[in-house]
């Protein structure tokens, strides 16, 4: 309800008079409402909470970072090529992180939504090179959102070259995941197949236990080494970056030594 309103306002309203009136209400928000997402969504209009119900996973793992000066990046601002529309989320995370620096991407000119700590950058989440580039800019990412195409083969090829840049204790978040069992996105429809993102990254959950592969001379890989743990929810993924490393020595050549 309260995101349409807002819509009508907008249509209203010249957009610099408009941009203004939002970034009072973002400042008058999150001094009411900062501690709650939840509230937060709702007031930001995020189809976070509207179409999905993500934000409870978010508050559950989000939650230490609140008031940490953060660097945040979400892939994908919303609106597709209508330079006005989207931006919800990113104003959402902007009164969540109180110090947060929230930066997104974008294949379209989604520059009307820049405002202070919201910095946003024109191009895909599949081309490595201008990755590397927002990269050199903000700096190494605490927390990571998915939320662009969600074609499988790019949430792959976004998770390969941003997960180095996350800090350790860092956080790495795929939404709409469901995209796996959908060919229009480059999914399969069988279930448990190979070549989706689902697939990719329960093959990482493996790697979790590394250290007590039975494989001579296997070499860990780098996703081995750093990913502390995987989050399964409904239509999305949460990876935690950490050192993972450490042998269990409950565990020789297969037998375990005591219970
Ligand atoms: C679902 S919307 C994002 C919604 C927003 N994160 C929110 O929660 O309010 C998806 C956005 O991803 C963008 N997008 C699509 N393909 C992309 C790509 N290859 N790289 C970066 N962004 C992309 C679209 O233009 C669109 O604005």
């Amino acid at each position: 309800m309260l995101h349409v309103i807002k819509k009508k306002i907008r249509n209203l309203l010249p957009s610099k008079t408009f941009r203004s009136w939002r970034n009072l209400y973002v400042k008058a928000a999150s001094r009411l409402h900062g501690k709650n997402l939840r509230r937060l969504a709702q007031l930001h209009g995020t189809d976070k909470i509207f179409g999905h119900n993500y934000i409870d996973v978010y508050e559950k793992h989000f939650y230490e970072f609140r008031k940490q000066s953060i660097t945040f990046l979400e892939i994908g601002v919303g609106g597709y090529d209508d330079p006005n529309a989207g931006g919800e989320s990113l104003r959402m995370w902007k009164s969540y992180f109180v110090n947060g620096k929230i930066h997104a991407i974008d294949i379209f000119d989604k520059t009307p939504h820049e405002q202070d700590r919201i910095n946003i950058f024109k191009g895909s989440q599949a081309d490595p090179e201008f990755l590397d580039n927002v990269h050199k800019k903000t700096g190494d990412f605490d927390i990571i959102v998915d939320d662009g195409s969600h074609l499988n083969v790019h949430i792959i090829e976004s998770f390969n070259i941003l997960f180095p840049k996350i800090k350790e204790g860092g956080i790495y978040a795929v939404e709409d995941i469901q995209t796996s069992y959908w060919p229009s996105y480059g999914g399969k429809q069988e279930v448990g197949v190979d070549g989706t993102a689902m697939s990719f990254f329960r093959k990482l959950a493996d790697g979790i236990n590394h250290m007590e592969y039975l494989i001579p001379n296997y070499k860990p890989t780098y996703h081995d080494c750093n990913i502390l743990s995987l989050h399964f929810y409904h239509n999305m993924v949460i990876v935690h970056k950490g050192q993972n490393t450490a042998k269990s020595n409950l565990v020789s050549g297969g037998i375990l030594q005591s219970h």
